[in-house]
């Protein structure tokens, strides 16, 4: 056990394994909603709008337990990005996750207790959830909730706007999981980082 690091407390593992849960349910049946023919969708359509709104709905608790669980534990001071020297900082990552790690070179920020995030993975995780979800969740409920109200207030532009935006969060949230999955396999084995999100211990690693 010597060798292993405590960085994923209960609470954050219950959140993070309902957040990767909803938000597939909510790509697909946004997907689903998207692009699939009427006549020979991929979800009967009203059964992809139940699920969408259900699983948005359920996971704007699971994201105030992730900001109530980061405000009152100590884990929220990983995502506290030290802008000074940060470009330095994110150069030295990109240089070695695309040449250092090839050469067996070591981590320049190998994962302490104090900081468990690399650089990269400190702005990704940032920008993602105290960015990119609350704009998703900002657009989102005012579709659900007074879509008619937002266009008789605002115009049908406004509803069309807000659709746009929230698609495109959407989007980049798809893209950000699939990074997010390749760049956990960079563990000290393939599946160990998959290993500690389940069980709260870190293995060593990248
Ligand atoms: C099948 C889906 C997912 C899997 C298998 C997965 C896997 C993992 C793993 C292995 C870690 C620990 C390694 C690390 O910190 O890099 C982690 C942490 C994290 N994941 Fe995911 N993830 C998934 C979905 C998501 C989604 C959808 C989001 C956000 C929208 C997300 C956000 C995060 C964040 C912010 C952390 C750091 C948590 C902390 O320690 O404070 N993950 N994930």
């Amino acid at each position: 056990m010597e060798n292993k690091l405590y960085l994923y407390p209960g609470l954050i593992r219950l959140w993070h394994a309902l957040n990767a849960v909803l938000i597939i349910l909510l790509i697909i049946s946004g997907l689903s909603m998207q692009y699939s023919d009427p006549l020979n969708p991929l979800f009967r359509f009203d059964l992809a709008v139940s699920v969408h709104n259900i699983s948005g709905f359920i996971l704007i608790f699971d994201y105030l337990l992730f900001i109530i669980g980061n405000t009152i534990s100590k884990n929220g001071r990983h995502y506290r990005i030290q802008l000074k020297g940060l470009t330095h900082r994110l150069v030295a990552q990109f240089r070695y996750y695309t040449y250092g790690i090839f050469k067996h070179e070591t981590a320049p920020f190998p994962v302490t207790k104090k900081m468990k995030f690399n650089p990269i993975q400190q702005v990704t995780y940032f920008m993602t959830m105290y960015v990119l979800m609350p704009i998703i969740f900002l657009t989102g409920l005012p579709m659900l909730f007074s879509g008619a109200f937002i266009r008789q207030l605002l115009g049908s532009d406004a509803f069309f706007v807000t659709d746009i935006i929230h698609i495109t969060i959407g989007f980049l949230l798809s893209i950000f999981l699939i990074i997010h999955l390749y760049f956990c396999t960079f563990g000290a084995k393939p599946y160990s980082n998959f290993k500690s999100i389940v069980t709260g211990y870190h293995e060593g690693g990248h």
